[in-house]
């Protein structure tokens, strides 16, 4: 049985940084407040006219594939997770698809948040265990800056959010000695409406989009950060600890822990609940914000690019989000 290896990882991030000092001129809040509840020191935010979902994707996934010393038409299937899609339908898969001119090839959308890279990772692993595709491209990419009310009112969410897409290349191997030794997936839907945009809907009486949906706050992003933030620290150790057991691991076996970029606070917190070291903890939410299903592929990608991740070492993805979803992918790079 064939098993996946990652083969190459890339990013790329809008060049709009959006600072603190910024967001201070928006609406009432202090880069001391951001920094002190967030670790956020600045975010980025597409430039229109010049960046989309897909084209963000596409300029990562473009990396990936040359850092994996493949042509784009060695990629046999594309698995897109992101919850900011340029089309409500159809998904960025085929769009992705399009760019990268590979007609034919089947394109997945995943809608599953800050987890959703994991869940798409997962699914990539499952078709190349079963021996379907060789090589897969597995993306998130978001444009999340759109969905924010950079007013009084969206404080609370605006400051967490930016833009960014990053893209891995899965492929099969036959060697057991560098792959991915599991991946865990969670979600609890009874919290779905803790973190989440509820319009526009399939479901509504008439119209599926209104004014006054939009007028209500139903197409804001509603959240419950404190609900959020208190799952979260819980979810992300045992998804973590669930994947090291599956294994036969302990977490003084771990490398390098890859969260997703959810918040200083909760990224620290899982940190030491585990007696990770800081240095074996990635964070760079710093400079990037909360990339949604972006976050985990764009700080692979940068943990790759700065010599962190290496050979032979065991590698830890973990996500939490709105759903509530979570997940953990075990790595042996
Ligand atoms: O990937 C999953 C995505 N979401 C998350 O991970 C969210 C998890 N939750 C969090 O990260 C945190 O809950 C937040 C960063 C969202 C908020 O931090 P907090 O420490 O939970 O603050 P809070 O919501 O309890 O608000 C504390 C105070 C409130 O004022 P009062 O009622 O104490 O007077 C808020 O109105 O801070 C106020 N506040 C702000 N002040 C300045 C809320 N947002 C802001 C802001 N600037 N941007």
């Amino acid at each position: 049985m064939p098993y996946s290896q990652i083969v190459g990882a890339g990013h790329y991030v809008p060049e709009n940084v959006v600072t603190n000092y910024d967001l201070e001129k928006l609406m009432d809040t202090s880069d001391a407040w951001i920094r002190e509840r967030t670790g956020i020191h600045e975010r980025r935010f597409f430039t229109p006219g010049k960046d989309t979902v897909t084209s963000m994707a596409r300029e990562a996934s473009l990396k990936a594939i040359e850092r994996a010393g493949l042509q784009p038409t060695d990629i046999e299937f594309i698995v897109f997770a992101t919850i900011t899609s340029d089309y409500y339908f159809p998904g960025c898969g085929v769009l992705l698809q399009r760019e990268l001119n590979l007609p034919g090839i089947g394109a997945l959308d995943i809608k599953n948040q800050c987890s959703g890279f994991i869940y798409a990772l997962s699914v990539a692993d499952q078709f190349i265990k079963a021996g379907t595709y060789k090589n897969i491209l597995v993306v998130g990419s978001e444009i999340q800056s759109t969905f924010l009310d950079l007013s009084d009112k969206g404080r609370g969410v605006a400051v967490i959010f930016g833009d960014g897409a990053g893209a891995v290349v899965l492929q099969a191997t036959q060697n057991p000695e560098h792959r991915i030794l599991s991946t865990h997936l969670h979600a609890d839907g009874r919290f779905a409406e803790e973190l989440a945009v509820r319009d526009p809907g399939g479901s509504r009486p008439g119209r599926w989009l209104t004014h006054e949906m939009i007028d209500d706050g139903g197409t804001d992003v509603v959240m419950n950060g404190q609900n959020v933030f208190k799952h979260a620290v819980v979810r992300f150790p045992e998804v973590i600890k669930e994947a090291l057991d599956a294994n036969g691991f302990t977490t003084a076996d771990v490398d390098l822990l890859i969260p997703h970029q959810a918040n200083l606070r909760i990224t620290k917190y899982v940190g030491e609940q585990l007696g990770l070291p800081e240095e074996k903890v990635v964070s760079n939410i710093q400079k990037y914000g909360n990339t949604t299903a972006a976050s985990i592929p764009i700080a692979m990608s940068e943990a790759w690019e700065n010599g962190r991740i290496q050979p032979g070492q065991l590698v830890c993805l973990a996500a939490f989000g709105s759903g509530f979803t979570w997940a953990s992918a075990l790595i042996r790079w």
